[in-house]
């Protein structure tokens, strides 16, 4: 079966959740595109879209419609040449409907599982669950017919190992998207040594008509973009953990995550990172992490007892901020959850001046990741920051300092333990999945 063919019938499993949706559409763009091609034209095309929660495929609904008139208003060139000899329609704006509706009437929403029972390619983003994820896999393959190529949106399993559970015979490759997946344009691919060469060729092909750019990772638990990030974590706590005898629980995690947004130069700290991803996130990849990776303490006592009292992070339906080590108003840091007292603090002078002179001034060179990030001389700027950072002697320096060496040290070790191919690689995976200006394997530490 070509790849031409397998488009004609698509699965998405967890479809209505946070990735799955992102990946529905990113799925419905392209089999809507596909159908105006004169390749496509008079081609059947199928796509179900099945998740376990009714109310969510609702709301999955809606977010189709309204993201594909976006992407169709975006596309109009592409729209007026797919409609070339359709005399009714004339104007973008009749275009631009045709295309929503034809679209959305290639999809089907289900909470059957059954329902994949005829796709030649089911993606996956259902939860980070290893014993879910091989239960259902074993479903599928006795659903599906033998060819169906099955895509896993995990974040840490290794794939050999649903493989093998699920008996798969090289069916499934890792296809790591990134949150959000209609918007980031990294994706991790990552093949065992048992992956059909059929399948990962046309994972190649797959990745570039979603407009993806991607990086190989091997099949080893965290791959390389969690690799990095919760390794990375674990230091932000053990840093905390160390500043948190002088300065309290809340002032620590306050400082570390400054050190690590303003003095490494990151679009966010490293505890709002975690808030963002979950806490409840970042303690199953650890937990998968440490199941296969047993001999390095890919774990924290800290994020299993933030998850104790419930302090959870992640997002609300609507993208609003949860509250996790921060309370966030509008988007912005407001409250520092206190370990002591089980109480979110309010960000007031009064306590985090004194933390931020303890920190000491950023050096005079410095200048944020977001003016930086717009700025075409930044590789220069960056080198210039960091050797003024190398000799200035202030506790904020110092960790963060540390803290490079640290990610550097990270990066170094997927590459040579062959997680990554390349250096190169882990610092591609670090700029384009995490938006940092730099890699973490540089020349500045
Ligand atoms: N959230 C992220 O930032 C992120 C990034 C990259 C990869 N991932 C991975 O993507 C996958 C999904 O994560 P998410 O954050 O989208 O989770 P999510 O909780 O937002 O979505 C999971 C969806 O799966 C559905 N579901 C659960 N059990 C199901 C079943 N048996 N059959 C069908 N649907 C079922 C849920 O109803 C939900 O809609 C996980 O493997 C996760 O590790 C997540």
């Amino acid at each position: 079966m070509d790849l031409a063919e397998r488009y004609g019938n698509v699965g998405v499993l967890g479809a209505a959740g946070k990735m799955g949706s992102g990946i529905a559409l990113l799925l419905a763009q392209e089999l809507g595109r596909r159908r105006l091609t004169p390749e496509g034209r008079g081609r059947r095309f199928k796509l179900t879209l099945m998740d376990i929660d009714d109310e969510a495929l609702d709301g999955l609904k809606r977010y189709l419609r309204t993201q594909l008139l976006r992407y169709a208003e975006k596309s109009t060139g592409m729209l007026r040449q797919g409609y070339a000899a359709r005399a009714d329609l004339v104007e973008n704006a009749e275009m631009i409907d045709a295309f929503i509706d034809e679209t959305l009437d290639l999809a089907r929403y289900t909470t059957d599982l059954g329902a994949l029972a005829g796709c030649h390619m089911v993606f996956e983003a259902i939860a980070e669950n290893i014993d879910l994820k091989v239960r259902i896999y074993r479903t599928l393959r006795e659903q599906c017919g033998s060819e169906t190529w099955f895509f896993t949106n995990t974040s840490s399993i290794p794939i050999g190992v649903l493989d093998r559970e699920a008996d798969l015979g090289g069916r499934l490759v890792g296809f790591h998207f990134y949150n959000p997946p209609a918007v980031q344009r990294l994706l991790e691919m990552i093949t065992s040594p048992k992956t059909s060469p059929d399948l990962v060729a046309g994972a190649r092909q797959i990745t570039q008509d979603l407009g993806k750019k991607l990086f190989p990772a091997n099949d080893v638990a965290g791959f390389i973009g969690n690799g990095h990030f919760m390794r990375d974590a674990l230091h932000g706590i053990a840093e905390t953990e160390k500043l948190a005898g002088a300065h309290g629980f809340a002032g620590a995690v306050y400082m570390v995550n400054r050190i690590t947004q303003d003095w490494l130069v990151r679009p966010m700290g490293i505890f709002q990172l975690i808030d963002y991803v979950g806490i409840d996130v970042t303690q199953c990849i650890l937990a998968v992490m440490n199941r296969f990776i047993p001999d390095e303490g890919l774990h924290s006592g800290l994020i299993d007892e933030l998850m104790k009292r419930g302090v959870r992070g992640g997002q609300n339906s609507d993208g609003s901020q949860k509250e996790g080590f921060f309370g966030y108003e509008q988007g912005r840091i407001a409250r520092v959850y206190d370990l002591e007292r089980g109480a979110y603090r309010p960000l007031e002078a009064s306590w985090t001046k004194p933390l931020d002179e303890a920190l000491g001034a950023l050096p005079a060179a410095h200048a944020p990741w977001k003016v930086l990030s717009r700025d075409r001389a930044k590789d220069a700027k960056l080198a210039a920051y960091f050797a003024e950072l190398k000799g200035t002697r202030t506790l904020g320096a110092e960790r963060a300092l540390a803290y490079l060496q640290r990610s550097k040290a990270i990066g170094e070790q997927l590459a040579r333990s062959g997680v990554a191919q390349s250096t190169a690689d882990v610092n591609g995976v670090l700029i384009n999945g995490f938006f940092h200006l730099y890699g973490p394997v540089n020349d500045y530490v």
